[in-house]
């Protein structure tokens, strides 16, 4: 587990363990897309005591059942084969059922919740699109270079740099299509009023508000493993590799 000794940021707090993650996410903090913010900041603007927040944290570290893998520590293998098998593989079999769900519940309610749904459906239809070919690039590219580099530096053999010159361009690349990702997400939230099905809704409207909730939840955790472990890690690693 990482001390933190000066004031930590959002993603800081969040790599030491995902209790830190889940007591951020209960108070309603954004840990990933906006993890380089300041804690203080943070939760000065939730009214917050950000010393309590840490305690709170700390508390629930203690806890075995909340007890988890420290990322900021394991081998970034470990990391990428932890984010592949837990957060695109829960994509690619979510992400289509959820296209479904929501193409059923546009058929059914387009009466009297046309608009909203069809608002709805094509900013999902744009993140699906989005993260498919996001996940691609992560896993022809980004994650097989990170495993290479990291054996190569392990090994002492690190020599030639990457063909898109340094790892910095493609997590580049990959940082600014998780904020379009946020972005997404916090339309789609805004649009359903946070989730809240309507009392009207059908148990299919119900499933796709879960499912979509349950989505945003997940899409965060997956955001902050990379922005504030995997892509930091991997960054320093290459400059060690390279001094
Ligand atoms: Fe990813
Ligand atoms: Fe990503």
């Amino acid at each position: 587990m990482t001390t933190i000794t000066r004031t930590p940021t959002v993603g800081e707090l969040a790599s030491r363990s995902l209790a830190a993650v889940r007591i951020l996410e209960e108070h309603g903090i954004d840990y990933c897309c906006q993890g380089r913010r300041s804690l203080d900041e943070a939760c000065r603007e939730k009214g917050i005591d950000p010393g309590a927040l840490i305690s709170e944290v700390s508390a629930a570290e203690a806890s075995p059942d909340r007890s988890a893998r420290d990322w900021t520590q394991a081998p970034l293998a470990e990391l990428v084969e932890h984010i592949l098998t837990a957060h695109h593989f829960y994509l690619r079999g979510e992400l289509p059922l959820l296209e479904r769900r929501l193409a059923a519940v546009l058929d059914a309610h387009q009466e009297r919740h046309g608009e909203m749904l069809r608002a709805l459906a094509a900013v999902f239809a744009a993140l699906k699109a989005e993260l498919e070919s996001h996940m691609g690039k992560e896993e022809v590219i980004l994650f097989p270079f990170v495993v290479r580099a990291e054996r190569m530096v392990n090994s002492g053999l690190w020599s030639s740099p990457p063909p898109f010159g340094s790892v910095r361009n493609p997590i580049l690349v990959m940082e600014h299509e998780h904020d379009s990702a946020g972005r997404a997400l916090e339309k789609m939230r805004a649009l359903t009023g946070g989730y809240a099905p309507p009392p009207e809704a059908c148990n299919t409207w119900r499933a796709l508000y879960d499912g979509l909730a349950a989505l945003e939840r997940d899409l965060h955790v997956h955001i902050h493993l990379e922005n504030n472990i995997l892509f930091p890690r991997a960054l320093a690693m290459e400059s060690a590799g390279r001094g």
